[in-house]
């Protein structure tokens, strides 16, 4: 272990009400070092609120060697995790994201009868039922606010606030990099490399910014969500995902003069015994609140039975909202630290109640649908398009067509009336073989909401 230069707190010497929370962080990216620079500027709130120090005493890092932006001096340094779970400490805080060793180390610290807080979002929605036992039969508490919209309390709010609802549907823009990105291509028309590059460098995108892109960071915060609000284990393998590679920039400018915009929604819905699990980038209506939250920040539409509909914002990645999270559960665990039966069970249910609920294929499930088409600028057109529509059944909401430029292919974008996912695609098909149709098109999700 690598000794920081400064003295250690010795926690055992002083009177039981000022025994300071012995904090072991694995992990001193982004939000590590915000964690400690939060800690550090809300140390005497905190002491105040709870009436006892928060003590960050050790520290597992890569590379010892690199410039912090924070104050290490009473901290031990270890290049070495699992020795920061082994050290006396009272909870360990895993930031160091991925499956393994994150899971080894978590099961460790929870063998060893410590607390845990993680901001892994990956590891609980791939091995959240072992993680979560674990932490069930260890009696520990496990926070994990961090693992879903960032600074937005939204873990407490379902599992807490809203317990006395039946949820029945959530939808929410919960990655902040896919946000940022379509929102910066869409305010400012740049280049999808240039948007996601700037995400990086602002730190929310993930270590491989293809779990941002590709719609599986997100459904990884939808398998923990909707493990909360049904009662089900986490299922990450169930949700149906479609990355960002499917929207053209055209599709931005023609989905805004129809009156949407796209954003990436996370969606979870509840039908009978049944549920419904997608993540894709989604037109939604402009005026809705979904539409106008921008840039990296996060949003969350909870429906439940009683309360009606609930909408969380806040921003969902980057450091110090990552780190607000991350100490929020660091509190809560000081504050009924030895009392660990007065917290609820980490997904709000015993892991015993927990039952899995089956998941609808997506070609099953109903939403309205955009499509783009380049066709030949001939008569009839527009007319065997939607008589193909029509045999389906699917009504046309909505119809823009481009006036091309002379000798060139004209420009369709149409909303179709709610439909299985099925019958657009067969549709879609016969559409397609159609003599005039090019074989570019694009077809993206449409949301409209009850509120
Ligand atoms: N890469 C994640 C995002 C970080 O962009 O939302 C927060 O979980």
């Amino acid at each position: 272990m690598i000794k920081g230069s400064g003295t250690s707190l010795d926690a055992r010497s002083a009177p039981a009400e000022r025994t300071p929370v012995r904090i072991g962080v694995l992990g001193l990216g982004t939000v590590g070092q915000a964690l400690l620079r939060l800690l550090a500027a809300s140390q005497s709130r905190i002491e105040r609120r709870i009436g006892r120090r928060l003590a960050v005493t050790h520290v597992a890092l890569r590379d010892p060697q690199r410039r912090r932006d924070c104050d290490l001096s009473a901290v031990a340094l270890s290049t070495d995790p699992r020795a920061v779970v082994t050290a006396d400490v009272d909870v360990v805080v895993e930031l160091i994201g991925g499956i393994s060793p994150a899971r080894e180390l978590v099961l460790a610290a929870l063998a060893a009868g410590k607390a845990v807080v993680t901001a892994n979002k990956a590891l609980l929605a791939e091995s959240g039922g072992e993680i979560f036992s674990a932490a069930e039969i260890a009696g520990q508490p496990l926070g994990f606010e961090a693992a879903v919209g960032g600074g937005i309390p939204i873990i407490k709010a379902l599992r807490e606030g809203l317990a006395a609802n039946r949820i029945d549907e959530i939808a929410g823009i919960i990655n902040g990099t896919s946000n940022y990105i379509l929102t910066e291509m869409s305010r400012r028309g740049i280049a999808f490399e240039v948007a996601l590059g700037r995400a990086q460098r602002l730190g929310y995108a993930e270590a491989d910014p293809r779990f941002d892109v590709d719609g599986i960071d997100a459904a990884h915060k939808l398998a923990i969500l909707a493990a909360i609000a049904f009662a089900t284990p986490p299922d990450f393998a169930a949700i149906q995902r479609d990355g960002l590679a499917r929207v053209h920039p055209d599709d931005i400018r023609l989905a805004g003069e129809l009156g949407y915009r796209i954003k990436p929604l996370a969606i979870a819905k509840r039908h009978g015994g049944g549920l419904e699990l997608r993540v894709h980038p989604t037109l939604v209506p402009h005026a809705h609140p979904l539409a106008l939250v921008d840039g990296s920040v996060n949003a969350v539409r909870v429906k439940g039975d009683a309360v009606g509909q609930t909408l969380y914002i806040g921003r969902g990645a980057g450091g110090l909202p990552t780190a607000s999270a991350v100490l929020a559960d660091l509190i809560e665990i000081a504050r009924t630290r030895g009392c660990a039966a007065v917290l609820p069970p980490a997904l709000g249910w015993p892991q015993a109640s927990l039952a899995p609920l089956p998941v609808l294929p997506t070609a099953a499930t109903v939403s309205s649908f955009y499509l783009r088409l380049r066709v030949a600028d001939t008569p009839g057109v527009l007319r065997a398009i939607t008589a193909h529509l029509a045999e389906a059944e699917i009504s046309v909401e909505a119809i823009l067509q481009k006036e091309p430029e002379a000798g060139a292919d004209a420009q369709l974008a149409i909303i179709t009336s709610a439909v299985t996912a099925a019958d657009f695609e067969q549709a879609l098909a016969q559409i397609r073989a159609l003599d005039f149709v090019r074989p570019d098109h694009s077809c993206l999700r449409v949301e409209h909401f009850d509120d």
